[in-house]
């Protein structure tokens, strides 16, 4: 741990800033499990299939912090990195996704910074996710703070396509051969067309259902 290179303000509120980035995470997690909840209530079903939640390492906020030209001091790590906290939402259809998002918005005590939308608009890589950057407030015993993070929302064909390209990318630091880069942004495309074809036919299926119920109801 590079607990040293985070210089002046010590370890006491180092801890102090993990545990308020804990605390952010698990109010986030708890909301989208009560949504996921109430949805299954009322439609049911589920949109989410699974949440993965992470605090960035010490290691990977000093090395972010001197990328971007800031001192590691934890008042730049709390003003510049949106990522400290990630939580990562799967869900199994693309339209899930915005769903979730609308949900999210609508959540009064949770502002919404700044979104982007590599779903629309994915990146040249092939990346695709919808990105949020929220507050969410965390109540400590003598005040409350509004805590930034970061949230990733992709299906389950997104996502593994991300965590393969991130393991390439890791493993050749960024600099992949051509070829294996093209395969990946075919492989993007693949992965696009997938989510649209399951989509469209979770549709037909639910369409099925539903003439039955009204032709039996009838
Ligand atoms: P970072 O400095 O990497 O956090 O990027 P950023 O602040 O410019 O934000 P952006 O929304 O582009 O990316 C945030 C996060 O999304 C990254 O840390 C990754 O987890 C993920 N991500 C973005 N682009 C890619 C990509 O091309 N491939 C994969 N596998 N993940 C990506
Ligand atoms: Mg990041």
């Amino acid at each position: 741990m590079e607990l040293k290179a985070i210089n002046g303000d010590g370890i006491d509120s180092w801890r102090e800033v993990t545990l308020i980035y804990n605390a952010a995470l698990r109010q986030l997690e708890t909301k989208m499990e009560i949504l996921n909840d109430e949805f299954q209530h009322v439609h049911q079903y589920n949109p989410i299939e699974h949440i993965k939640a992470r605090i960035k390492t010490p290691e990977s906020i000093v090395k972010k912090l001197k990328r971007h030209g800031y001192e590691s001091t934890i008042d730049n790590m709390i003003k510049y990195i949106n990522d400290i906290a990630g939580i990562r939402i799967i869900c199994s259809f693309t339209s899930d996704i915005y769903r979730i998002v609308d949900m999210l918005h609508e959540q009064r005590d949770i502002h919404v910074l700044s979104v982007k939308d590599y779903i629309t608009f994915p990146k040249a890589s092939g990346y695709r996710s919808y990105h949020m950057i929220v507050t969410v407030p965390v109540y400590l015993s003598d005040r409350t703070v509004d805590t930034k993070v970061e949230i990733q929302i992709r299906t389950v064909a997104m996502d593994f396509w991300a965590s393969l390209e991130h393991k390439i990318h890791y493993k050749f630091e960024g600099d992949a051969p051509e070829h294996i880069k093209d395969q990946l942004v075919e492989c993007a495309k693949m992965v696009s067309d997938l989510d649209e074809r399951m989509l469209q036919l979770n549709n037909e299926i639910l369409n099925i259902g539903q003439n039955r119920e009204e032709a039996e109801e009838a």
